[in-house]
This record gives C-alpha cells, structure tokens and sequence, in this order.
C-alpha cells in the first residue's frame, strides 16, 4: 500500500508547475526552464516572479516568496496542504487514495469546508430544478423580460428558491446533518419556544462546534427554513467555479419580502470581500483581452456578458477592496469600471477607484448617461453601443481633470487653486512618483498653472516614496475612519499654538483629541503608529526633512493623506463610527493571522498552541459577528 509520502510525491512529479502556476499567473518563457512573469504575492509591475519548470518550483525575487507546486496552491487558494493534495489530485485528474495528511483539526475544517461545498452544488441544482417546475412560470417570465435566454441561464446556472422554506431544507436532511446546514448559511433558524426570533448568526462561520444549548437537547427540535423564498437565485462561484454563495433576487414588488438581493453569510467558504462574481468565467478572456470590465450588479455583469463582453466581473453592489483588486490583479492591470451613474452608488465608487489607483491599476471610467445601468443601456442600445462606449471611455485622471474643470472656474485664481487642491488627493495616491509627476505635468497644463507650482505641493504633501517597498505599500491602506482618527488626533492643542480648533461653540465634552488619543493608545494603527509618534510628526516644522522623523515611509503617507482631507466636520458620530470600523479591522487582522498561525501550529503538531489558538479563533468571531452591522 503506498505511504502518504509516496502519493504527494509521485502527485508532484506528474505535475507540469508551469502549467498549473500558469492557470493563476501569465507566464512566459524567460530561458530553457525557466518562466517568468508579475508575482500574485505582492505588487510589482516588472515580473520578478519566476517558475522552473524541471526543478519544480518557484521564486519572487521581489518579495521572496518561494516553493513548491503546493506551497503555492496553499498560498493562493488559502489552504491547507492536504487540501493542496487534494486539489492538484483534481486538477490532474487523478483520483485521491483513501488516506489523510492533516492534523485533526486541519482535517475537521478541511472536511466541513468540502461538505459545505457538497450542500452549495446540491442546492444549486435544486434551485436549476426549481426553475423549471410549472410553480416557477413567473420566475421564467421575469427572466424572459430581461433578456435571458436558455444559455445564459444555463451558463450561470440561474435558478428559483420557491416560496417553501421547508423543501431545500426537507431535501438536504437526510443527508447533512443540521449543524452543517446551519454552517450552510442558508438557512434560518428558530428555536422551539420561539417564536419568530430568527438566529441571524446562525449562517456565520462555524468552523467550531457550537456546544448544544440546553434548549435545543429538548424534546423539540429547532425548526429551521430556507432563508431564500421565491427569489431568483444566482450562484457565487469561487475562482475554480464552484459554488460557494448565492445572491436572490425577489420577485415581489413590496418592501416586505425583504432586500432586493439577498446574500448568503460569510461561511467557512465564502467570504464577500474576497470573492468576485463570474471572475470563474472572466479570468481566461481578462488575460487574453488584457483588461477587465467591472460593474457593479450581477444582472449587469450577466448582461455584459451575454452581449460578447466575456471579461466582465462584479463587486455586487459594495466597494472593492484590496483583496479583491489583487485578485483581478493577477490576470491584468487594466480595467474599465462600469457603476451606475447614480448618486447612491458614488461614494463607493470613489472608495474603489481610489483603491485601484493604489494597486498600480490602469484604469478607465465608463458613465453611462443617467438612469441607464450597463444591463439597461445593453438591453436599450445594444451591444454595438456598448462597445463603444467602452472605446470611448476615458482615462481615470482626464475624467478627474474634466470634473474639475466643470465643478470650478478654472480661469481665476480661486478657481485653479479649487481645482488643484480637488486633484491634489488623487494623485497622492498614485504609487509611482514618475508617474506622479507626468500627471502633475499634464494637469498644470490642463488647469492653466505653473508645472513647478504643482511639483511643489506635491513635495510638501511629504511623501516622500522614492524607496517604493512593496510591503509597506500593500500593509498601508487608508480607510476614511483612519484618516478621521488622525485628524481627530491633529486637533491637539498643541498643534494650533495653545488654542483647540474644535469648531466654535461645540460642547465642553467632546474632545476628538483625547478620544482619538485614547484610542491610538489601545490600538496602535499599524504596527507601533502610536499617537505620540503621530503627534511628534504633526508638530514637527513643514520644512523638516521627512526622513528625520521617526516614522516609516508608511507612516508618512498615511499621516500626509489623512491631512489632507480636512473638509468634513469631525462630530462625535463621525468618530465613533471611525473608532467601531477600526476596531473590525483590527479584529478581522487578528482573524486572518490566527488561521495562518492554526495552519503553523498544525504543521508542527504543536498542540497546546493549538488550542489556544482555536479558542482564541472562537472569541475573535464572536468578537467581529457582533461588531458588524446587521
Ligand atoms: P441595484 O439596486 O443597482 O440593482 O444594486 P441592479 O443591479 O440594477 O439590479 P436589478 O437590475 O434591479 O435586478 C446594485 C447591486 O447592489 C447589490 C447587488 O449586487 C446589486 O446587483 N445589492 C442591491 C444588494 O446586495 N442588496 C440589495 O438589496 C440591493
Ligand atoms: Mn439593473
């Protein structure tokens, strides 16, 4: 009988690295075996990432990541290594012997995250099946309004949750058992005795078993039901295609029924921020095309789609995040965003244009006129106008240049110095300074002002990013509650010659100082930016060399972008909703080094860390479940 040992290792030699790096990254042919192209780990423009094709592994001269076959299915996939196993036993099409090579915890998570992925696709039939039952004619209709043909949603394997809660759920028990489908997320609970009360935790990740409540040792079991009710349902995928999540449309015109789109829970599988929809179906066109098109609903990505736009993905309705900017990162840099012209949509847009610009992207904005969403314009105007709409769609900055120079009057003074300090901010972020500078260039040129003028403010924004390190530019992102903690802290009295600048006439109470000291002092933002070392910077004369100071390049950029928003006014809900989303982002960090530190711990069957880890894994859930909004 073969060993463990000898399965992965004879698994490894029939795999071509090349071939299955190549699924993720683009590479191409840089000498007899070797292969080069951009590192997924970390940002670059000029590929450092090379793969040797017969030693087997590969190497990132940029950031040093390095390894074998599995080592990097485990770093991009964020799993374990027996899940690597198993993965690249499925990619090569080689069936798994009956043998395990996690520890036992590894193998619990692995082991609930394969039968959650079971539940998604078989719900997922079910919900194809549904669709074609004579109960669902009005969900076919509605499909039918929209355009969608047979193919599409085939394709998309669109279906229909009916107006049963009790079917799916009747369907799947004989199977799993209910703590898993309460892992599923798709399902509401109700205990006996209750009525009504919905446990809406209930589909959060539950990578731990929830000890029994007494309650539920009872005579009556809890009672349970589909949380999608008559809604058209559309699958999430992962990268891989499968299905991890849904999202379902109503079908009903009252507010009743709940949102327009409902969303599975985070689970064990699916986590919103990291996830893109269709990108299973996009990745391969995004590649060959070179550029991806990002809308923001999944109507609207079918849509685009079933017009010939194959690279197409979407946020679905939030702001992007960095993860998710990475993720489409790794089959190009270039992208036109596509949101809705509305107002509702523009602040999250702005956020996720400004995130792009961070992560080095080429972007181009496409705005539709108004009232029309990339679905209506296609369904309207068709597939010809689209395309060129997209041709026409103009760079990121000209767009930017163009809003300033119709928001102000460009030929005063006044109004170039408007202009000028509502560009200043974008192209802060922009992290090549050759590419700054072109920019400054261009805009002084746009605006009607001195180029040196320009350069200048720049410089004295400080940042100075000459020495462009790849951590420091991926670990550092400000968020609006940051930069509203910093700013918060810069109304010290110190800075101001003795005299607070809290607006006139605000009560005696509210310090946004002391409170954001107070903060600062528990939670340093990133690692060691205390208050004292942002103070020190702040009171620091504007002409002082920036690299005397004692703070990281990082740092400097992160204290010169939240300085210079000083437009909204800093009142004691902007501050404790800035204090509540970072202490999130703190949790959910947490969150993030504890799984590596489980899979660490595993790896060297260290179990008392272990389980110490896995409490701490519990408290830190429970921690972020009841920070979140609900
Ligand atoms: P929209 O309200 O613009 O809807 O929300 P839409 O995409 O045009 O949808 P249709 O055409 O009416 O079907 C944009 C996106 O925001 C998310 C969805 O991803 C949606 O596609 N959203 C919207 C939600 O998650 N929940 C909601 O209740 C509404
Ligand atoms: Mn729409």
């Amino acid at each position: 009988m073969p060993s463990a040992l000898d399965f992965k290792d004879q698994l490894k030699q029939q795999a071509d690295i090349v071939r299955i790096i190549g699924e993720y990254v683009k590479l191409r042919k840089s000498g007899a075996q070797n292969f080069q192209g951009l590192c997924p780990f970390h940002k670059e423009k000029t590929p450092s990432f090379s793969v040797h094709a017969t030693r087997g592994y590969y190497h990132c001269f940029g950031c040093g990541e390095s390894g074998d076959v599995y080592k990097f299915l485990q770093k991009i996939e964020g799993i374990s290594f027996g899940e690597a196993v198993r993965e690249l036993a499925q990619k090569l099409g080689v069936p798994m012997p009956k043998m395990q090579f996690d520890s036992p915890a590894e193998q619990r998570e692995a082991a609930l995250r394969m039968k959650l992925l079971d539940i998604h696709e078989r719900a997922c039939s079910w919900f194809q099946e549904q669709l074609r039952k004579p109960e669902a004619a009005h969900a076919r209709e509605y499909l039918a309004g929209r355009g969608l043909n047979a193919e599409m949603i085939a394709k998309f394997r669109i279906g229909y949750a009916p107006e049963s809660g009790f079917l799916l759920r009747d369907r799947l028990r004989g199977e799993f058992d209910d703590e898993l489908l309460k892992a599923s997320g798709l399902f509401s609970w109700k205990e006996a005795g209750e009525a009504g009360a919905e446990h809406s935790r209930s589909g959060g990740r539950a990578t731990v078993q929830v000890p029994p409540t007494a309650k539920e040792g009872l005579n009556v079991p809890p009672t349970y039901y589909s949380k999608f009710r008559d809604r058209i349902m559309f699958p999430i995928c992962n990268e891989a295609g499968r299905v991890i999540a849904f999202t379902g449309r109503t079908l009903a015109a009252d507010e009743k029924s709940g949102p327009k789109y409902l969303n599975s829970p985070e689970t064990s599988i699916y986590s919103k921020s990291r996830v893109l929809f269709n990108l299973n179906h996009a990745k391969e066109p995004i590649r060959k095309l070179e550029y991806a098109i990002l809308v923001e609903g999944q109507m609207d990505c079918i849509s685009v789609y079933a017009a010939g736009f194959h690279n197409v993905i979407a946020s679905s309705g939030t702001a992007f995040t960095d993860a998710q900017a990475r993720l489409v990162g790794r089959f190009s840099h270039r992208i036109v965003v596509n949101f809705d012209p509305d107002t509702a949509g523009a602040a999250a847009a702005e956020r996720s244009l400004a995130l792009l610009v961070e992560e080095d992207f080429e972007i181009k904005v496409l705005t539709l006129e108004s009232g029309f969403d990339p679905d209506l314009f296609i369904r309207k105007k068709g597939a010809n106008a689209y395309a060129a709409a997209l041709k026409a769609a103009p760079r990121y900055f000209d767009y930017l240049i163009d809003r300033a120079r119709s928001k102000f009057p460009v030929r005063t003074p006044e109004g170039k110095v408007k202009a000028l300090n509502y560009l200043l901010p974008h192209i802060q972020r922009v992290p090549s300074r050759i590419a700054r500078m072109e920019l400054a260039g261009e805009i002084s040129q746009k605006i009607g002002i001195d180029s040196a003028v320009l350069a200048q403010e720049l410089k004295s924004a400080a940042t100075s990013r000459t020495s462009h390190s790849v951590k420091q530019l991926t670990s550092v992102q400000v968020t609006d509650s940051e930069r509203i903690l910093v700013r918060a802290l810069a109304t010290q009295s110190e800075l101001h010659g003795g005299h607070t600048s809290t607006r006139e006439g605000a009560d005696e109470e509210f310090d946004p100082a002391l409170q954001a000291r107070f903060v600062l002092e528990q939670e340093p933002l990133h690692q060691g930016l205390t208050a004292e070392s942002l103070l020190s910077a702040m009171l620091a004369a504007p002409d002082t060399d920036p690299t005397s100071l004692d703070l990281s390049e990082a740092d400097r950029r992160l204290l010169s972008q939240c300085l210079l928003h000083e437009d909204e006014e800093l009142t004691p809900e902007l501050l404790e909703g800035a204090i509540l989303s970072l202490r999130r982002r703190s949790l959910e960090r947490r969150q993030r080094q504890i799984r590596a530190e489980i899979l660490e711990a595993e790896r060297r069957n260290d179990s008392a860390t272990l389980s110490h880890l896995l409490r701490e894994k519990i408290e830190v859930d429970r921690a972020l479940n009841q920070s979140h909004p609900s």
